[in-house]
């Protein structure tokens, strides 16, 4: 089965291919929002009428949360499973956007054409690039070229409660030799990356209660403890003057990068001053002494993503506030024990408060992060389909995000994942705004059509 006619194909039928992604993304299926509970739903019925609409055996599986899709294709050859989620991140803040997150349009942008949408790069646009080259397979060749287990997820974007219990209910239909997950980016607009370490994922939400009543800042103020002082005084104490994060034990299985990978990332030639221009930024804020791509890829963080307490409202109001809250998160590497961290994290803010003032803690999800196996064939033969598809041959990369389903599938199904995505550096996930240019969506789905022939022919 030759691979030139389905990459004719997938260029002449571009344009229905953005059809069917817009569709899905006008679906707005947010998994964290109880409110969209119903746009979940939707999102995976669309995705299994559209895997069955190729002759797909699929079902939507319902979960605790959100339900899973899977679908199962026969073949020859080695059996992959491929995974997506259809889950996207809240919208907010919406005056940012301009235009409706959820009514998504292709754009003309000085950088060229781009679909702008929530969810067209995280991770509906990146999980069509595959179902899109499946289509193109076959409508060319009857059959697809091996043997193909598609799963959707639907609460990624949520921290994957279901998922855990659901690999291992259904641990004997998901098995397979190799995962696919497209839900990362490019290193560059010319150079693929395959993905070969992930960071892990440990998010605490605190709440620091003091009094037991909002108070006014002139009656008590000065004799009563202010729970937003106390909180301030903990974040502060997460890092040191060198950007080291000071929570006991916190390095102890933080591995160095061995030589030879550092050798290949300093190749990689990452111009660190053009990325954080490109979000009006100069200067690199991590770790004293460490390059920007072991920042990103290889060192641990400690980020706090959103903070509360007080009065927000317009104009001002000289409250002393009852309660202060904040949701820190921490990127894990290497051996780092997501538990053991969150351990030593809560006594170590529990030693900070003072009399009077308590503390709540919930947790939103604990993940390790894990290492991908290279010296699988796959990798290389992946590379090479890459670079015939690509300007620049592909790079093997780490990533800053966290996909905890790689480390659940290496776990849990013993099936090892190869992560390959298209996105770019200023798609804007998570943000307003959100787009994936449709050079991406083009040449991934191009590029998965190369991947699948090198995999099953090569
Ligand atoms: N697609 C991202 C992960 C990602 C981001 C990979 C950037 C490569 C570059 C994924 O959907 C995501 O955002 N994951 C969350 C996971 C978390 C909630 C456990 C993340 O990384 O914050
Ligand atoms: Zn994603």
């Amino acid at each position: 089965m030759s691979v030139d006619p389905v990459l004719a194909r997938i260029d002449s039928d571009l344009p229905n291919s953005l059809d069917r992604l817009l569709e899905l993304l006008r679906i707005p299926s947010i998994s964290t929002d109880p409110a969209f509970k119903k746009n979940c739903d939707q999102a995976a019925d669309w995705l299994v009428a559209d895997l069955q609409s190729m002759g797909i055996d699929a079902s939507k599986r319902e979960t605790q949360g959100h339900p899973m899709v899977v679908g199962h294709s026969d073949g020859p050859g080695p059996h992959l499973l491929f995974y997506g989620h259809y889950d996207v991140q809240p919208v907010d803040p919406l005056s940012l956007w301009h235009r409706d997150p959820f009514d998504p349009e292709i754009q003309d942008t000085p950088k060229g054409k781009v679909i702008r949408g929530r969810g067209a790069a995280d991770d509906k646009g990146q999980l069509m690039t595959f179902l899109e080259a499946c289509r193109a397979w076959k409508a060319e060749h009857g059959t697809l070229p091996c043997k193909i287990t598609f799963f959707f997820e639907g609460e990624e974007e949520s921290g994957s409660p279901s998922l855990i219990p659901f690999l291992k209910a259904n641990a004997d239909e998901l098995k397979t030799d190799i995962a696919l997950i497209c839900d990362t980016g490019l290193f560059d607009s010319r150079v693929p990356a395959i993905v070969t370490m992930l960071r892990g994922m440990l998010q605490e939400e605190i709440t620091i209660t003091g009094p037991d009543k909002d108070l006014h800042s002139g009656m008590f103020g000065g004799a009563a403890i202010n729970p937003i002082r106390v909180l301030s005084h903990i974040i502060a104490a997460l890092h040191d003057e060198n950007g080291r994060i000071t929570v006991p034990g916190f390095y102890d299985d933080v591995p160095d990068l061995p030589d030879d990978m550092m050798a290949q990332w300093e190749n990689l030639g990452f111009d660190h001053k053009a990325f954080l221009a490109e979000v009006g930024l100069d200067t690199l804020a991590g770790e004293a002494g460490r390059s920007a791509l072991e920042m990103l890829w290889s060192r641990p963080t400690c980020e706090v993503n959103g903070i509360g307490g007080g009065y927000q409202g317009d104009g001002f109001k000289t409250v002393l506030p009852s309660t202060a809250s904040a949701k820190i998160s921490f990127r894990l590497v290497g051996q780092q024990d997501p538990h053991v961290i969150r351990d030593r994290f809560r006594e170590m803010v529990s030693a900070m408060l003072p009399p009077d003032c308590t503390i709540d803690f919930i947790s939103h999800g604990a993940s390790p992060a894990s290492v991908m196996s290279v010296d699988n064939p796959a990798f290389d033969k992946a590379r090479a389909a890459l670079s015939d598809e690509w300007p620049d041959p592909a790079a093997f990369v780490g990533s800053g995000g966290s996909i905890p389903v790689a480390g659940y599938f290496q776990s849990i199904l013993g099936t090892e994942s190869m992560l390959i995505g298209f996105g770019k550096d200023d798609d804007q996930i998570h943000s307003p705004n959100e787009k994936y240019d449709v050079d991406s969506f083009h040449k991934g789905t191009r590029s998965w059509a190369r991947i699948l022939a090198a995999l099953t022919q090569g």
